[in-house]
């Protein structure tokens, strides 16, 4: 048996005042939790007080109940409206921070673009592939040999300066950025069992001044055939379908003597373009020929049993007549939007 219990009115108040107090210096849900812990739990100065009513004698029972019963229900009245108010305003903090602004402006990545140099070439290339035509490449850092001596071109032929070429040091390396897209005929040659058709799009230099129709780093498309029995006619017929493709229906070709080393007879390319902006009209646009004997013969081809024709195209120049460019300029910039105008097809 306990001894008998008195409790009195000061003691309740001075635990009451001690819970009222922390009660009000809580903050937050987690400061409230441990007011809870420390003054309304178990084992707490008030559920001790009320633990111990049942020690108090009989005849005080009642005043003491009343007393202990007022003491929890203040105390657990005070809890509850702080636990209401900090619960409303962390609710109301936590949507400020969890906020979505749905009339932001989005910062959005920025997509490139395909440069009208590359749809174009893929574009011509995708005409001769759809003829059974292969892809080739050749270095753009070519050895003198490829870009002029297989490809006919004597030691002094004023031919060789016809072209101003980037010579590479040391001098005797005999390497030279590629003047143009002719030494990968005679790479395919070299590596390839006949016949062969090719197609090879590239990048070529020559020491000209970057201007309106000018600059030292431009594109050239390249093709060559080899088989038993290939003449001009076929020439032709083969450039006549690839302008068509590019240009519609109304388009031809004509050839007009000239001089390459490496093809013989020699032509230069003219191209009818039936939807030019300013008129249908006959446009300058490249080289052709039957491959040189000599050229074959360097590649250790009988030019007997076998002959070729090959061509050579301007991509920059395409893209001006075609596309309606005005500017070579705007080409090597590399300013996007420029780029953006064209879309994904030329
Ligand atoms: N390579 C020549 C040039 O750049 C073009 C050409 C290619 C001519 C193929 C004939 C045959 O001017």
């Amino acid at each position: 048996m306990s001894d008998p219990t008195e409790i009195s009115e000061s003691d309740v108040q001075a635990v009451v005042d001690s819970a009222l107090a922390a009660v009000s210096a809580a903050t937050d849900s987690a400061s409230l939790k441990k007011v809870r812990a420390e003054h309304l739990a178990e084992a707490s100065p008030l559920a001790r007080l009320n633990a111990s009513l049942r020690d108090v004698p009989n005849d005080q029972k009642a005043a003491a109940g009343k007393l202990v019963g007022q003491a929890r229900a203040r105390v657990n009245q005070a809890f509850e409206a702080k636990e209401q108010e900090i619960t409303v305003a962390e609710n109301a903090r936590r949507l400020a921070e969890e906020a979505v602004d749905v009339t932001a402006v989005p910062t959005r990545w920025q997509a490139g673009a395909r440069h009208p140099l590359s749809l174009l070439q893929e574009r011509v290339t995708d005409v001769f592939v759809g003829m059974g035509w292969e892809v080739a490449e050749g270095p753009e850092l070519e050895s003198e040999w490829f870009n002029f001596d297989a490809l006919n071109f004597d030691e002094d032929h004023p031919a060789r300066a016809m072209q101003d070429t980037f010579f590479v040091e040391p001098t005797n390396s005999h390497l030279v950025l590629r003047t143009h897209t002719s030494p990968v005929q005679l790479r395919a040659l070299l590596g390839n069992d006949l016949p062969l058709y090719r197609i090879a799009p590239g990048r070529v230099y020559r020491t000209d001044e970057l201007d309106a129709t000018h600059t030292p780093v431009f594109h050239q498309i390249e093709g060559i055939a080899v088989d038993k029995g290939l003449t001009m006619a076929h020439l032709r017929g083969t450039l006549d379908h690839f302008v068509q493709a590019m240009f519609g229906d109304g388009a031809k070709v004509r050839l007009r003597p000239n001089y390459f080393p490496f093809t013989e007879p020699s032509a230069e390319l003219d191209l009818w373009h039936p939807t030019f902006k300013e008129g249908p009209r006959w446009i300058e646009w490249g080289g052709c020929g039957m491959v040189n004997p000599n050229v074959l013969r360097s590649a250790g081809i009988d030019p007997d049993e076998y002959t070729g024709f090959a061509f050579g195209v301007g991509v920059e120049r395409a893209l001006m007549f075609r596309n309606d460019v005005q500017d070579m300029r705007d080409m090597v910039e590399g300013d996007v939007r420029f780029s953006q105008q064209f879309g994904m097809v030329v």
